[in-house]
């Protein structure tokens, strides 16, 4: 079933569903600019954003690509894009907030390794964007790999489309996903161990410890791409780490429109994501662009995480 006629036949919210049909435009034309049209899509634009980082060709253009989807929705108010350090205002009767990520993994476009769009969606109040990730209506993310798939979470329920390339239809891939309680996925940026809490690295080092037969227990896995990584360990089972670090005293990710939407979609999927001080969805951002450590993964591996700091 594609993902127009599965919408059809739920009765989600309709302007949320819509948003959903505008993600999907959205992210088939980012799929023809990274897989159909050869124009230049690699390398640096030489501009920096508001996070003082470099900014991709392709950052840009997923950028405008998803503003432009959103523009012509008159039930969305406002857009908070990583690319842009103030809010995209839209339609000033609008009831939803769109927080997005345009391109997530930029580091990885021009090596080849799975890159994703990362959307958060919130009724709009007198906060504005700084809602607890709690508040949200509706996360989703794609993931411009092997396949393309996009994935998103609403009312308790998580589900996978996967894009036919051919048809350029999102066919339903996964009507259920529930993260594994346990799982022998570890991810984390071992480059920053030297500047890490050592509770973190004494965690890791037991996923290090081999079993009994001299057999490892666990296995690293770490893409740089937090689309990719967290997709791998909601299916599979696993943890991902992202702290803080001497160069990122507050962590590298964004709250509102990393951490929340995936918070969100880990939440629906029975798994658990945390700062190491509160759960994730708790936080009440006081800045648009602030920055949090993060954890997210599987219900056991975080807890045992968690019982270092506790
Ligand atoms: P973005 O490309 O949108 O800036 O996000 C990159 C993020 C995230 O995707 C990834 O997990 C993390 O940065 C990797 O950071 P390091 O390169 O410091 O490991
Ligand atoms: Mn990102
Ligand atoms: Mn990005």
């Amino acid at each position: 079933m594609n993902l127009s006629n599965f919408l059809k036949n739920k009765n989600y919210n309709s302007e949320l569903k819509n948003i959903l049909l505008n993600i999907q435009s959205g992210s088939i034309e980012v799929y023809k600019k990274i897989n159909e049209e050869n124009n230049d899509v690699l390398g640096s634009s030489g501009q920096k954003n508001i996070q003082n980082e470099e900014v991709q060709k392709l950052d840009i253009i997923a950028n405008d690509i998803f503003i432009d989807c959103f523009s012509k929705n008159s039930t969305i108010h406002s857009v908070l894009s990583e690319e842009n350090e103030d809010t995209i205002d839209l339609s000033n009767s609008g009831k939803y907030l769109i927080a997005m990520d345009p391109l997530d993994g930029s580091s990885n476009i021009d090596v080849n390794i799975p890159v994703g769009s990362i959307f958060s969606i919130l009724e709009n109040n007198i906060n504005h964007f700084l809602q607890a990730g709690k508040h949200q209506k509706l996360a989703c993310y794609v993931i411009y790999g092997t396949s393309t798939v996009m994935v998103f979470a609403i009312e308790n329920d998580v589900f996978s489309f996967t894009l036919n390339t051919k048809t350029k239809e999102y066919i339903l891939s996964h009507d259920n996903i529930k993260t594994p309680e346990d799982g022998t996925i570890f991810s984390i940026n071992e480059g920053n161990y030297n500047s890490i809490d050592n509770r973190i690295i004494e965690y890791v080092n037991i996923c290090k410890n081999l079993n009994s037969s001299g057999k490892r227990t666990h296995t690293g896995r770490f893409v740089g791409s937090l689309v990719a990584d967290f997709h791998r360990n909601m299916l599979k089972g696993g943890i991902f780490i992202y702290p803080k670090t001497s160069d990122k005293p507050h962590g590298q990710l964004r709250l509102i429109y990393e951490c929340n939407p995936i918070a969100f979609i880990a939440k629906n999927a029975n798994a658990k994501s945390t700062s190491l001080d509160q759960d994730i969805l708790s936080i009440i951002p006081s800045k648009m662009h602030q920055r949090t450590p993060f954890v997210v993964g599987s219900n056991n591996m975080v807890n045992k995480l968690l019982s270092f700091f506790n």
